[in-house]
């Protein structure tokens, strides 16, 4: 910036020193050295009132009136202040890669990641950061800058329709797995956000919702994700949820927005709202919203210029506010290199076939073999006759709905769109071109592959008992804004897989699932991959699994139940008197006509996992769990007490295939309770090769919140390490001497 223009600037800020300022350093915001924190405050400084109002709320792309000359269909849109060099905020939905949803973009591709799960199902933070960096340069290439990723809700119940999108049941692997995904969407220096804050757990009334639980129990779960990817990815920026929670809508809770997020975890960047997620001004900006999005989702424009002026006119709202929300916003934007390094005006090129490589790597490690009786799994190449049934597996493989919707590359062979539902407007049910009939054909290019598409089940069954051996895909659509209305498969999957495997008892099921199914068909079938929804190259990776060319290696991030019953709440809950999908709907209505209905979580931190070991119940697969083509063994555990517990452990490849093994540390604490997560390693291993693995117990598995802090409770502690939840069988007590935690 040349002197003049800088001394216009500081003019215009009304903070232009001397007549000397010509001599003088450039302005403090261009200043990298300085903290972000201060570089944002010197820029509110030099910004007008309007200004600063103008960074407060954001457009939504589709309803906006007048629509700017660069905005382009997407998510949201915030216009910057040029003479300032401040960017327009351009923001995408990229849970699972820049997303597309019901092709508003016509022609624009990406890239399409497995669902989160999946990568969750890795046990690999190395891979969930490959995925944001993936995700974010592909983001970036399209002009945007603002990406609306990073959602860790923890899946509470196995029948939410977005599990797919998040990243499991336990907090310390969601936590490191969403941290690892938003550091990596921000190494292009862009923001990330983290959403949705705080447990937006079900999607049936989630607007109407009120979620109850206790304080402990809360920051040892849902807020735990929170806490520990807030840390370990610092996000630029925070999605306050639809729900309310203990009374207060998400967006308007000073207890989550201001307690703890700010005061106890010394957040800096901005809390932006979801959207159709505001219904106040003055609660909802004295509470920490510090930016509505998508205003024209909003009964009111709460965020208004206008609206604002008032409220600070009636005194309820102060300048003050208005410059902390402005230096958040402002403090994310520089924190994460947006500031520094604006995003092209214009689309740039992207390799997708580099990019193509990372969601098939995510896929390969993410899926997870279930069963695997007599070693039917890998398939023989050299199989004659190999019969497809189902899934649409002759063109592609399933997605999940709604918001994080990628149109991927190679387009979607099918799309159906719905009749009804919450989700009608926003979400079809779309595959991604990644055909696993013809991934299996080029590795048996010998066998004669053929597909059939399971709609009659008595032809199905025909054509299985003519096949040396079948493949059948089965799928449950999930999505955004509707919850799964049963864990059975749909559309008398179950009977078409029983009549199939009675016919050949040579039968693979792929599960392409939002998350866990009901399986009453396990004890005829074989061999059970689940694929999850396996992204852009999900038929590839299913092949390279089936044939062995790949080594299963994933892990269940969720327990799969063997019967809904055993769950907390076994179906969705839905609030009486009121339609639930209209509830559904994002902007639904006003905060103050919406009626308010409680969902008590009586499991409170016991989630998933826990919740079995607390109820002394056996799910049908475990966290943690899944099988490989090689046999790994446990030896020689040595068991550590003291204030960082920890097992070293020799893990062996007994087998004959390289592959990968996850050693887990469980630890259950002198109060009682069920075992938690500690720790875990991802440990590849040649055959007959054996590695010493130590596994230090992450302390926020050993603390508990008392009294408003963190404690370590001293006393015994049992640690256990093994493969999964339920087996972890190699277990000592230690002495842990204990004590409070200082963040
Ligand atoms: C979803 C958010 C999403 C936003 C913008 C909302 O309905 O809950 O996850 O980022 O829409 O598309």
């Amino acid at each position: 910036m040349n002197a003049a223009r800088a001394l216009a600037l500081l003019l215009l800020a009304g903070t232009a020193p001397a007549a000397s300022y010509a001599q003088s350093a450039p302005p403090a915001w261009q200043d990298s050295k300085l903290a972000p924190e201060a570089r944002a405050a010197a820029l509110v400084r030099a910004m007008t009132h309007a200004e600063k109002l103008k960074l407060v709320h954001g457009l939504f792309p589709p309803r906006a009136q007048p629509a700017p000359a660069d905005m382009i269909p997407s998510a949201g849109y915030v216009p910057g202040i040029p003479r300032l060099g401040i960017p327009t905020l351009r923001e995408s939905d990229a849970s699972l890669g820049v997303a597309n949803q019901v092709e508003q973009r016509k022609g624009d591709v990406a890239t399409a990641l497995p669902s989160g799960l999946a990568t969750a199902a890795t046990f690999d933070p190395e891979l969930a950061r490959a995925g944001g960096a993936m995700i974010g340069a592909e983001a970036r290439a399209k002009t945007f800058n603002v990406l609306l990723a990073g959602g860790v809700n923890l899946t509470r119940d196995a029948w939410n329709g977005r599990n797919f999108e998040y990243l499991g049941e336990d907090p310390i692997l969601a936590g490191t797995m969403a941290g690892a995904a938003i550091d990596g969407v921000q190494s292009n220096h862009i923001v990330s956000t983290i959403k949705h804050f705080i447990l937006n757990a079900q999607e049936t009334g989630r607007t109407v919702l009120n979620a109850r639980i206790g304080d402990a129990a809360l920051r040892e779960s849902d807020l735990l994700a929170f806490e520990i990817a807030i840390k370990a990815g610092k996000p630029g920026s925070v999605m306050c949820a639809y729900n309310r929670i203990e009374g207060d809508y998400a967006c308007e809770s000073a207890r989550m927005l201001t307690d703890v997020l700010r005061r106890d975890w010394g957040y800096t960047g901005w809390v932006m709202s979801d959207w159709g997620a505001v219904h106040s001004t003055v609660k909802a900006a004295m509470s920490g919203l510090d930016q509505e999005s998508g205003q024209e989702l909003d009964h009111a424009i709460y965020f208004a210029p206008e609206t604002i002026d008032a409220a600070i006119q009636a005194g309820q709202i102060t300048e003050a506010r208005i410059d902390q929300m402005v230096t958040r916003i402002l403090t994310g934007v520089i924190a994460s290199g947006l500031y520094d390094h604006p995003t092209p005006t214009t689309a740039q090129p992207i390799d997708y076939a580099a990019h193509a490589q990372v969601a098939q790597r995510v896929a390969e490690a993410g899926m997870v073999l279930l069963r695997n009786q007599g070693d039917l799994l890998p398939l023989a190449k050299s199989a004659k006759k190999i019969l497809l049934i189902g899934g649409h597996a002759d063109v592609g493989v399933l997605s999940g709905g709604g918001s994080s919707q990628v149109r991927s590359v190679g387009g979607a062979p099918v799309e159906i769109p719905l009749t009804k539902g919450a989700a009608a407007s926003f979400a079809r049910v779309t595959w991604h071109a990644s055909s696993p009939l013809q991934a299996i054909r080029a590795k048996a290019p010998q066998a004669q592959v053929t597909y059939v598409d399971g709609s009659d089940p008595a032809a199905a069954a025909a054509a299985a008992r003519a096949a040396d051996m079948v493949v059948l895909f089965a799928t449950q659509w999930a999505t955004e804004a509707q919850d799964v209305d049963s864990l059975a498969l749909p559309d008398k999957q179950d009977a078409l897989i029983a009549a199939v495997a009675k016919a050949n008892p040579k039968t693979v099921v792929v599960l392409e699932t939002g998350g866990p199914v009901l399986m009453p068909w396990l004890e005829q079938v074989p061999a059970v991959l689940q694929a999850w929804y396996p992204g852009q190259r999900g038929g590839e990776a299913i092949a390279g699994i089936l044939f062995g060319d790949v080594n299963p290696s994933g892990h269940l991030p969720i327990s799969f139940p063997r019967s809904a019953d055993q769950l907390p709440r076994p179906k969705p809950v839905v609030p009486a008197g009121l339609d639930s999908n209209a509830a559904s709907d994002a902007g639904a209505g006003d905060g103050s006509v919406l009626p308010s209905w409680d969902v008590t979580y009586s499991e409170g931190a016991d989630v998933g996992y826990r919740w079995y070991a607390a109820k002394g119940t056996q799910p049908l697969f475990p966290f943690g769990y899944g099988l490989s083509y090689t046999r790994f063994g446990f030896s020689d555990a040595r068991f550590t007490g003291g204030a960082a517990p920890s097992v070293t452990v020799t893990v062996r490849n007994q087998g004959v295939r390289a592959g990968a093994v996850v050693p887990q540390l469980y630890v259950a604490g002198p109060e009682g309770g069920a075992p938690r997560l500690a720790a875990w390693k991802r440990q590849w291993l040649k055959p007959g090769e054996a590695a010493q693995v130590t596994l230090t117990a992450d302390r926020h598995a050993l603390a508990r919140w008392k009294n408003g802090g963190w404690v370590i409770p001293a006393g015994t502690y049992r640690l256990a390490v093994g493969q999964d939840s339920a087996s972890a069988t190699m277990a000592r007590e230690v002495a842990v001497p204990g004590g409070a935690v200082r963040e």
